[in-house]
């Protein structure tokens, strides 16, 4: 069965489901599926969930919802696991629920969020299975962009899987996924930041299958490894470290940060620019203004983005609440409307630069090449540094717009004068406590490995 042969029995399965499918375009099939009687909501974009390789243009179609986005994803890309991938041969069958989200070994009752992890509780003495599900704990508090969490995992006897959730790709502000690799890439970053907390110095092997794309990571314990003072102030502050986006502290960094974060980078054999001089930093906030006011001006960058905005009252476990942008209560109910309809790129812009150049630095990681490899390895430098910036009492925000859009990344690059290409940017300094963003918890992103194939 070929790719769309695919789509539509997932279509026609999520119809029967009466999950709801949500479309910018409508595919013939799904026009013939809502006659059987599904139910179908208005025009809104997304991405496909069916998690096949490579984009087709029947796939960038659709999104299937429930009530809860995040169960339906999830399900929606185990039932199309399960009747197949192109090329694999496809029964139509649905054989219940072999592939299930995969229990915690009955570790969820300490914690009421995500948040809330004891080391205390790392089961030293048990199997190795049990030590990978805890380190998972801390992979799970890693930053994404838009807060998407496109993260899976599968756990094994001796060793774990990191997957991509490419169902939670921002199709308009990360068009190949540069962004969603590099938040998996975090996510590993906090599982080695753990591991060398607790005595393993980690055997990472990055993109182990050629044949598997979203196969992002396969993770050992590696070799004994005594924690450092360094490796336990970074692990400490993986439930501490957050993205502040309100003013930072006027001032100096601590002495010494910017060589720490330079001597991480060079461990990972990345170019990483620390910019505190204010002539380069009002050039850069002014680069991060364009980026912002060029953004804002499309409809489809704004829609994406109120998509992933949640009101304060919302119950919902990933994207951004308007209060993180120090949006007031009365607007948080209203604001993703507000972004979605009216253009405040101006307004936000004269904000970005404000707050870009007042803070104590800018930093810029940058890598050789522009490849999932590099991204993976932009993003775990990127968090071994966050959690330097933590232990030290400071905090971080991402600008990462000049580097979202094309045309201003190479000035960057003139600006930071790094060799590379840009990956990330973010400004550090003291701010305000702020709450931690939302997460999904474990046990809604861990996968049972996908039953055996049945060829035809
Ligand atoms: C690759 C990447 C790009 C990001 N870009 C931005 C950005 O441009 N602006 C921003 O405010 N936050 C950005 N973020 C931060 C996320 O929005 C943030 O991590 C998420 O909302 C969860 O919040 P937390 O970091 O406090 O846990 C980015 C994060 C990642 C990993």
């Amino acid at each position: 069965m070929d790719d769309e042969g695919v789509h539509e029995a997932v279509v026609r399965e999520a119809f029967r489901q009466r999950w709801l499918v949500l479309g910018r375009r409508r595919p013939r099939h799904a026009e013939a599926a809502a006659e059987e009687g599904g139910e179908r909501s208005g025009e809104r974009a997304g991405q496909c969930v069916t998690g096949i390789q490579g984009r087709c243009h029947a796939h960038s179609c659709l999104r299937f919802w429930t009530k809860d986005r995040d169960a339906v994803s999830s399900r929606a890309i185990r039932k199309c696991a399960i009747y197949g991938f192109p090329g694999d041969g496809i029964n139509g069958e649905v054989p219940g629920d072999q592939w299930q989200k995969e229990g915690d070994g009955g570790m969820a009752q300490d914690a009421a969020t995500p948040w809330h992890v004891e080391a205390s509780r790392y089961p030293a003495t048990g199997p190795d299975i049990d030590k990978y599900r805890f380190l998972l704990r801390y992979a799970i508090l890693a930053p994404s962009s838009h807060n998407t969490q496109p993260w899976l995992f599968r756990v094994f006897d001796d060793h774990l899987e990191v997957i991509a959730d490419r169902s939670r790709a921002l199709p308009v502000v990360d068009p190949i996924d540069r962004e969603l690799v590099i938040s998996c890439g975090a996510a590993i970053g906090m599982i080695r930041a753990s591991l060398l907390r607790f005595g393993y110095s980690g055997d990472i092997e990055l993109l182990p299958d050629s044949a598997d794309k979203d196969l992002l990571a396969r993770v050992k314990l590696g070799s004994p490894h005594e924690p450092t003072l360094a490796d336990q102030a970074r692990f400490a502050a993986i439930t501490r470290r957050r993205s502040t986006r309100r003013k930072f502290e006027d001032g100096p960094l601590p002495p010494g940060l910017a060589e720490e974060l330079g001597e991480l980078a060079q461990v990972d054999e990345l170019e990483l620019a620390v910019i505190t001089g204010s002539e380069a930093k009002s050039d850069v906030a002014e680069l991060v203004a364009e980026a912002d006011r060029e953004q804002h001006k499309d409809p489809e960058f704004r829609k994406e983005l109120s998509e992933w905005l949640t009101s304060r009252r919302t119950s919902s476990r990933d994207g951004m609440s308007l209060a993180s942008f120090g949006a007031p209560d009365i607007l948080s109910s209203v604001g993703g409307f507000i972004i979605r309809t009216l253009d405040v790129g101006r307004r936000v812009a004269a904000n970005d630069k404000l707050l870009a150049s007042n803070s104590p630095a800018l930093v810029v990681i940058a890598t050789r090449d522009d490849s999932p490899r590099d991204w993976l390895a932009a993003g775990m430098m990127h968090v071994t540094a966050l959690l330097a910036v933590t232990a030290r009492g400071l905090t971080a925000a991402y600008l990462n717009q000049p580097i979202e859009l094309a045309k201003s990344r190479p000035r960057l690059k003139v600006l930071a004068g790094v060799s590379g290409v840009p990956q990330l940017l973010f400004r550090i300094g003291r701010g305000p406590a702020v709450k931690p963003a939302v997460r999904r918890d474990l046990e809604e992103v861990l996968v049972r490995s996908p039953p055996a194939r049945v060829k035809p």
